[in-house]
């Protein structure tokens, strides 16, 4: 496949595409997946799905930076995982978000990681931040298995959060630590 964008062990990414609407839409018309996300425990609208798929779809085509479909080596689908721009604090944010059956798996772990290393490989930002509602634990528990650190406690549209950053310092370090280590 000549558009994947990244490729773990077991997962790869590639760009959404139109035709991924049902995909999408079935994954967050799932009210546990969308519990800690913008819909709240619901099923997601038709129209807020088909905005963020444009919007992830329009950032890959403009920026190459974005939220990508993820999937099994294999092809089967997932869930979505990547990054987004963030106003306020201004960084690139880390984001991902899987089918219930998939939960469990390490697959979240995964891709965080895979991601971590994508970013500094590929960006020239020196750091990158993911947060999540404070109640929010799996989801802080892969930022931290990611390389992250706690940062600061915010309120983000009136919700309180947790948020997670690593520096290019920390990634590099890292980086150094586990070449050490022997096999
Ligand atoms: C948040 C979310 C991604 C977390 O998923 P998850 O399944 O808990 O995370 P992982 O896939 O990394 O799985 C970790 C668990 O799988 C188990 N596991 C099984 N095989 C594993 C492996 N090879 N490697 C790591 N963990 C493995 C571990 O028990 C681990 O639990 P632990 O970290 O408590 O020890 C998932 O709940 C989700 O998509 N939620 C809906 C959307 C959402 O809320 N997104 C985040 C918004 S901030």
């Amino acid at each position: 496949m000549s558009n994947v964008v990244l490729t773990t062990e077991r997962l790869r990414l590639v760009p959404f595409a139109e035709e991924d609407y049902s995909l999408f839409l079935g994954l967050h018309s799932d009210p546990e997946v969308n519990r800690f996300l913008s819909p709240g425990p619901q099923s997601m609208s038709e129209m807020e799905a088909r905005q963020k798929l444009s919007t992830y779809m329009d950032a890959h085509e403009r920026n190459q930076i974005s939220k990508w479909k993820l999937e099994t080596v294999s092809g089967e689908f997932l869930g979505r995982a990547g990054f987004s721009w963030q106003q306020d604090p201004a960084s690139f944010e880390m984001g991902y978000s899987l089918k219930r059956a998939a939960w469990g798996m390490g697959y979240a772990t995964e891709i965080a990681r895979g991601l971590v290393s994508w970013f500094f490989k590929t960006m020239p930002d020196d750091h990158l931040i993911a947060y999540s509602a404070s109640e929010h634990k799996s989801s802080q528990n892969v930022m931290v298995k990611s390389g992250m650190k706690f940062w600061k406690e915010m309120e983000k549209h009136g919700v309180a959060c947790r948020f997670f950053r690593i520096t290019r310092e920390e990634y590099l370090q890292d980086q150094i630590l586990s070449a050490a280590v022997p096999a």
